[in-house]
């Protein structure tokens, strides 16, 4: 069950109620009785950040508003600040709040956005001892705001959570025909069109990479077509977002040595799950943009069949490739998809890949990495939108220089580079499938975490789709 989010006015007697404060305009609270005041002043000099009134029919909660370098820092404060108010909130056991911002700012709409993040739970699995959060409604109550601004960011969130879900599922119960079930399903929820290809058709189509990379598995491969396209478009050329659709990676023949770093292999799909999240936003909000989603999903495994370091392969554009190494199956199956996407003659493609521990190693779980060659003034935009979201993106160069790590004795290419700049080189190996501008996000470090982070929480993420919706929805302005 999402966390529900909504715009409400009304306030009535005995909601659990946040308001949004600054500091200075503490003694200025109407709401507060004498002793609550002294008491919430004396709290602001301790320089408490939360400040919690139990008020017996309901609970009273004082927010500080955060003091911040930059506008976007503030912001970031803000869902930080939401993330702590969840704990007390669990603690308290409240079920609904109301948030009310007095410091006449859209603080409430940041608050609620860390608050919903970190509400988020996986907990399907569970037969027994399941903990449900109490949490189950927030609502946003500031006369400024619209309810149109606060249900569009409920629809990202919803996204961002299904994304969650998707990239916590395991393999399982999630194969690559089931995971196109899942776009399909989430297309007639939000109003996009799905096509899945089959592996007849994938053949047919000459995607030798990831027919290649399906080979070793009991499972047939699937490439899904995702597409959003109001009248109202203010795009004649499509923006294509790509999503590298691995819904397992043992690594194949080139097997990864268990346990480290196979167990966590069912979120190497996270690129797809982007996808399809910003799919659903997208078309949820009824975005004026013409926006495509190529999925090329399969599990990477070494069955019977499996392509073998050494074999050559020929992919949908034409070009040869060595498989020198079978563990490097994401670019063989997303060049395929980027060779594909020229036929829409798009306006730019993005493509999202849990790519090379490479990127996750330069990077760690703090950055997107990010290539490509659609001009400064796209990377410049791209780059705003991280850090208006705080997915924050690191550009790395594609250097001609490192394309000399690819070439083959006797393929067009080989699917590995040397030890060095292994991300770099994975987007060299991309760039040869591209033929209009594109984005390159290699998400290995940001699409599932270990640990608690705020509210990222733990596991699987979804960074990638408030990024790339906050970039569409400049776009359409
Ligand atoms: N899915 C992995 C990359 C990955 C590693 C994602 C760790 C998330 C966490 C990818 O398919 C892979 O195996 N990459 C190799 C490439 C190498 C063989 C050139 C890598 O990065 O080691
Ligand atoms: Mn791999
Ligand atoms: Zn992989």
């Amino acid at each position: 069950m999402p966390t529900q989010l909504k715009y409400d006015t009304s306030l009535g007697n005995n909601k659990d109620l946040a308001l949004i404060v600054a500091p200075d305009q503490v003694n200025q609270l109407t709401e507060l009785q004498p002793e609550e005041q002294q008491y919430v002043q004396q709290q602001v000099q301790q320089e408490a950040k939360l400040i919690s009134l139990n008020r017996y029919s309901h609970r009273l909660y004082i927010l500080l508003s955060p003091d911040a370098k930059t506008e976007a820092l503030k912001n970031e404060a803000l869902r930080q600040a939401g993330h702590s108010l969840l704990k007390q909130l669990k603690t308290d056991k409240v079920e609904s709040i109301t948030l009310l911002d007095k410091t006449g700012t859209d603080a409430s709409l940041y608050i609620a956005e860390g608050l919903c993040l970190s509400n988020y739970q996986f907990q399907k699995h569970k037969t027994k001892d399941a903990k449900p959060s109490p949490l189950q409604t927030i609502t946003i109550a500031d006369e400024n705001l619209s309810g149109q601004e606060v249900q569009e960011l409920a629809n990202v969130l919803e996204a961002v959570y299904t994304v969650r879900d998707l990239v916590n599922e395991p393999h399982s119960h999630q194969t690559a025909t089931q995971l196109s079930e899942q776009f399909e399903e989430l297309g007639r929820q939000a109003g996009f069109k799905t096509e899945v290809l089959d592996l007849i058709r994938i053949q047919s189509l000459k995607m030798g990479g990831l027919a290649a990379v399906n080979q070793g598995s009991e499972e047939p491969a699937t490439f899904s077509i995702m597409e959003w396209k109001p009248e109202n478009a203010k795009n004649t050329k499509p923006y294509i977002l790509v999503g590298k659709g691995v819904v397992y990676d043992t690594g194949g023949l080139s097997l990864k040595p268990t346990p480290q770093s196979m167990d966590y292999m069912k979120s190497d799909m996270a690129g797809s799950a982007i996808v399809a999240g910003v799919l659903y936003a997208a078309a949820k909000n009824k975005l004026p943009l013409h926006v495509i989603g190529l999925v090329p999903a399969t599990d990477n495994r070494p069955g019977p069949g499996a392509v073998a370091p050494g074999d050559i392969i020929t992919m949908h554009n034409g070009l040869t490739v060595e498989v020198l190494n079978t563990d490097a199956e994401g670019r063989l199956i997303l060049a395929d998809a980027l060779s594909f996407a020229k036929k829409y003659d798009p306006e730019l493609v993005l493509d999202f890949a849990t790519l090379t521990g490479s990127a996750m190693r330069a990077v760690g779980k703090e950055g997107l990495v990010v290539m490509g060659t659609a001009g400064e003034e796209v990377m410049a935009t791209l780059k705003q939108a991280g850090d208006n979201v705080h997915e924050r993106t690191v550009e790395f160069p594609l250097w001609d220089e490192y394309k000399k790590q690819l070439e083959s004795d006797i393929a067009d290419l080989k699917n590995i580079g040397g030890t060095d700049a292994g991300h770099i080189t994975a987007g060299k190996f991309l760039e040869a499938f591209t033929s209009y501008p594109w984005v390159h996000f290699d998400i290995a470090g940001t699409a599932y975490l270990h640990s608690e982070d705020s509210y990222r929480g733990k596991l699987a993420t979804g960074s990638g789709v408030r990024l790339i919706y906050n970039y569409l929805s400049t776009l359409a302005r």
